[in-house]
C-alpha cells in the first residue's frame, strides 16, 4: 500500500484544477442501463471509484470506454447479459447499489448485493427498497443479496422519503425514467449531483420537473436519445482545497471551482477569516492576513454544510483562535479522524454527535492513517501546516476520491510525495 509523506512548509500559492464530481459521475454512469442509446460523459474524474463503477457495469455486459485519458467515458448498454451485481464489487463501493433501479425498470429483474456497513456508519438501504416497492417491485433479501423483480415493469408512484437520502433519490429517479406513468418524489435530496442527474435524464428525453427542489416529478418514457453530458465540478474537492489554502494562509485560484456550489461552506469559511471570490476561470481563495477564527458547523443535507467536508473543516479548526463545535448529523461514526488529528497535537473532545475543537498554536507531524477518504484528506490538510513530517498511511482511500492530490498540492509549493508500497 502506498503512503504519502508531507513536510509542513507554509503557504500554498498558485492554481489548482478542480476535477469533475466523483459522486455526480458515479450516479450518471448507471443511467446507461436505461437503454441501448450511447451515453457520453465529459469532465469525468480519474479516480479508482470510477474504475470500480466501470468494472461493475462491464460485469453486467455494458460497454464502457475511457477516452481522452479518462476525461470522457463512452457508455453503452445494448447487450446486458448479467443481472447480478456481485458482493465482491458492491462491498468495495456502496454507489454500486445505483444499478438496482435501472436494471429492474428495464429488465424486470436485478440481484444486487447488500453493501454492508462501512467505516462511517451502518448505512442501511431500506429507503431504496421501500421506494422501489412503492413502484411495484417485489424485493426479497436472500443470501446477502437484494433479489428484485418487477415482471410487469415498474409503475409511476408518489413516494415521500421519511429521511433525505441522496442515493435513494437517485436510484428512484433513474428507475422512474422507465416506469409506466408519473413518479413524484417528496422530501427528495437537493444536492447539486441530483440536479446534474436530472438534467442528464431530461437531455435523454425524460421530462423531469422540480429540479433543485424537494419535490421531483419524473415522467416515464419508452425511448431515449443518445446524449453527451458534462459532469459538474466536484464541490467536495473545491471545498477541500479551499480549506487547505486557508490552513496554510495561502492564496490559490481553484480553476473550474464554483462558489455557488459551496455557499454554506463559503459562509463558514468567511466567518473563519478566509476570503473566497469568483474569478473568470473559477474562484480565488486566500487568507493572507489575520488569524483563523473558530466557527461552529453542523452537517445537514444540501443546502446545509456537507458531511463530506466535515473532517476537512475540523482539521482547519484545529488551528483556529478559539473553539469550534462541529456536529455530524448525517452519519453516526464520522469522527474517525479525531484520534489521528490528536496524534498531531489537536485538541478535540467528542460528545455524542458533536466534537469540540479547541484551536492550538501548532500541530506536529506524526504517522497517521484513516479509514475513509474524507478523513484521509483531512489529515493531509493538517499535515500541510504541521511542524515536521507526517506519514499518511492507507492512501488508497484518497485515490477513491482525489485525483492526483500530491501533484496538485506540489504545484502550489507543498512538500508532498507518494511513497510506493
Ligand atoms: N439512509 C438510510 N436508509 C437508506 C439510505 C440512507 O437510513 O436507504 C441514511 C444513511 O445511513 C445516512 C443518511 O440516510 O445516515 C444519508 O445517506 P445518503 O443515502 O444520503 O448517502 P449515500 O447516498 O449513501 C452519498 C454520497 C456520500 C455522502 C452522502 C451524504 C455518493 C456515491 N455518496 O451517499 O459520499 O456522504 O451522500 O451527502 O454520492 C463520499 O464521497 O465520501 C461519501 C461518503
Amino acid at each position: 500500500m502506498d503512503s504519502i509523506l508531507v513536510r509542513g512548509n507554509g503557504a500554498l500559492s498558485g492554481a489548482i484544477p478542480i476535477a469533475g464530481a466523483k459522486n455526480a459521475c458515479l450516479t450518471l454512469m448507471p443511467a446507461t442501463l436505461l437503454s441501448d442509446e450511447p451515453l457520453t460523459l465529459t469532465n469525468a474524474p480519474r479516480l479508482s471509484d470510477i474504475r470500480t463503477m466501470t468494472q461493475l457495469l462491464q460485469s453486467l455486459g455494458a460497454e464502457v470506454a475511457s477516452l481522452q485519458d479518462g476525461l470522457v467515458l463512452a457508455l453503452s448498454s445494448h447487450s446486458i447479459t448479467n443481472f447480478k451485481a456481485d458482493y465482491e464489487i458492491v462491498r468495495k463501493m456502496r454507489a454500486s447499489i445505483l444499478v438496482l433501479g435501472p436494471m429492474l425498470a428495464r429488465y424486470g429483474e436485478a440481484t444486487v448485493s447488500l453493501p454492508g456497513g462501512c467505516a462511517i456508519g451502518a448505512r442501511p438501504v431500506d429507503l431504496h427498497i421501500a421506494g422501489l416497492r412503492a413502484m411495484g417491485a417485489e424485493i426479497d433479501i436472500d443470501g446477502g443479496y437484494m433479489v428484485a423483480r418487477a415482471p410487469k415493469g415498474l409503475k409511476g408512484a408518489r413516494y415521500t422519503f421519511p429521511k433525505v437520502s441522496v442515493g435513494a433519490t437517485e436510484n428512484l429517479m433513474i428507475a422512474a425514467a422507465l416506469a409506466k406513468g408519473t413518479t413524484v418524489l417528496d422530501n427528495a435530496a437537493r444536492e447539486p449531483e441530483i440536479a446534474n442527474l436530472a438534467e442528464c435524464l431530461s437531455a435523454m428525453g425524460v421530462p423531469v420537473g422540480g429540479i433543485g427542489t424537494e419535490t421531483l416529478t419524473i415522467e416515464g418514457v419508452t425511448s431515449f436519445k443518445p446524449i453527451e453530458h458534462a459532469v459538474i465540478p466536484d464541490r467536495i474537492e473545491t471545498g477541500t482545497y479551499a480549506m487547505a489554502v486557508a490552513m496554510t494562509a495561502g492564496d490559490v485560484e481553484l480553476i473550474g471551482g464554483q462558489v455557488d456550489l459551496i455557499d454554506t461552506v463559503a459562509a463558514s469559511l468567511r466567518a473563519a477569516g478566509v476570503t473566497l471570490e469568483n474569478t473568470e476561470n473559477g474562484m480565488r481563495v486566500h487568507r493572507t492576513n489575520g488569524a483563523l477564527h473558530g466557527v461552529d458547523v453542523m452537517t445537514e443535507p444540501f443546502p446545509g454544510f456537507p458531511t463530506d467536508l466535515q473532517a476537512q473543516m475540523m482539521a482547519l479548526m484545529t488551528r483556529a483562535e478559539g473553539a469550534s463545535m462541529i456536529t455530524e448529523t448525517i452519519f453516526e461514526s464520522r469522527f474517525m479522524h479525531v484520534p489521528e488529528l490528536a496524534r498531531m497535537g489537536a485538541n478535540v473532545t467528542i460528545h455524542h454527535q458533536s466534537a469540540l475543537v479547541r484551536g492550538v498554536p501548532k500541530l506536529r507531524g506524526a504517522e497517521v492513517m484513516a479509514t475513509d477518504l474524507r478523513a484521509s484528506v483531512s489529515l493531509a490538510i493538517a499535515a500541510l501546516s504541521a511542524e515536521g513530517d507526517t506519514m499518511l498511511h492507507r492512501v488508497y482511500h484518497l485515490d477513491r476520491g482525489f485525483e492526483r492530490l500530491e501533484e496538485k498540492l506540489s504545484a502550489c509549493g507543498a512538500d508532498i510525495e507518494r511513497l510506493k508500497g
